[in-house]
């Protein structure tokens, strides 16, 4: 029995005048088709006319909060606030009382009182949305440990500007089970991809969001099928994309067991001859090559890493714009 698509985190803003605005950003689930087609849209525009929406944020701060490391998040929503007229307020783990027992509510409660969206990057998905409930302002995930909402849009557009279509593409994610193809399975889904996730066993994408993404792609057309077979995987697929092995929330100690493990599943230029003819490789970044991807395939002919990483800018403009101007409607209002 499929589990039901999670409902929306508490609703705020109007929409269109009558209806209610999903009011953050935490998982693709919570987004509706129309909701994903439109963030694309916004995104193509954004990228255009980067100064699009320059008044926005004016005079305004969105208080960033870094648990993690970050390169291309925390440096891309950087300057998409600042070409929001804002200024971003960055905050690491031992600059708020939170990590002298304040509590995650009244953070929040604070916060939406100065600021006006903070953007996330943490371990727990349950704080992210304990945050958001407890907040006025929108909330914007920036990589947990079960999600990474804002890659997945980057990618969505990513391929279609390459491939110049999202209905009906195939997709190949080889690795692990992690935060990055449980969203890309979620946003495959909404836009009718078939979206294969292969990995070795014992490292498997979470069987709930498996279930998610399957309904979400019976909506759609899509598929998620699932895997340990990479060759049979990997035969014919448009986009063949790998993560890291070892991901930020993984304790080191494990890294000998996973390299072992996953040695079959790297990426490798006669792995990538199996995808379809005209088929791309994409990698969210931060690579190792050797580990995950070998050398010739991210710096070869197929790979568009460096658009990909590139349309993050574009696309957090875009989240930011339709969270700041109450447009995103939900689930439930499925196109
Ligand atoms: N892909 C991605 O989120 O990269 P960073 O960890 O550098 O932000
Ligand atoms: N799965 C990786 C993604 C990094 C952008 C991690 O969580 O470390």
């Amino acid at each position: 029995m499929a589990a039901p698509v999670e409902s929306p985190v508490p609703a705020g803003q109007p929409l269109d005048g009558h209806a209610v605005a999903l009011k953050d950003y935490l998982r693709i689930s919570h987004l509706s088709r129309r909701d994903i087609e439109l963030l694309l849209d916004l995104s193509g525009e954004v990228k255009g006319d980067p100064h699009r929406y320059s008044g926005l944020l004016r005079n305004e701060v969105v208080a960033m909060y870094f648990s993690k490391p970050s390169t291309r998040t925390r440096v891309s929503f950087t300057v998409a606030i600042a070409r929001l007229g804002g200024t971003p307020e960055m905050l690491g783990a031992a600059d708020l009382q939170l990590g002298r027992g304040e509590t995650i509510e009244d953070t929040a409660r604070v916060l939406s009182r100065y600021t006006k969206a903070f953007v996330i990057r943490t371990f727990s998905d349950e704080d992210v949305a304990r945050f958001a409930a407890a907040s006025t302002i929108p909330v914007v995930n920036a990589l947990t440990d079960g999600h990474h909402p804002c890659q997945a849009l980057a990618d969505l557009l990513t391929i279609r500007e390459k491939l110049g279509r999202l209905e009906g593409v195939r997709l190949a994610f080889v690795g692990d089970g992690c935060n990055t193809i449980h969203s890309l399975m979620e946003a495959g889904a909404l836009a009718g991809v078939h979206v294969t996730v292969v990995t070795p066993p014992g490292y498997e994408a979470d069987a709930d969001v498996v279930e998610t993404a399957r309904t979400m792609a019976l909506q759609t057309g899509g598929s998620v099928e699932t895997t340990h077979d990479v060759r049979a995987a990997v035969a014919g697929a448009d986009v063949v994309y790998t993560d890291v092995w070892l991901s930020m929330n993984v304790d080191a100690s494990e890294k000998d067991a996973r390299i072992a493990a996953f040695g079959p599943y790297r990426v490798t230029e006669e792995l990538m001859a199996l995808a379809a003819p005209g088929g791309i490789f994409m990698h969210c970044l931060p690579a190792h090559r050797g580990e995950e991807v070998a050398a010739p395939v991210i710096d070869g002919f197929r790979s568009v890493v460096f658009d990909q990483a590139a349309n993050r800018l574009c696309t957090e403009q875009a989240i930011l714009v339709a969270l700041l101007t109450g447009r995103l409607e939900g689930v439930g209002r499925w196109a």
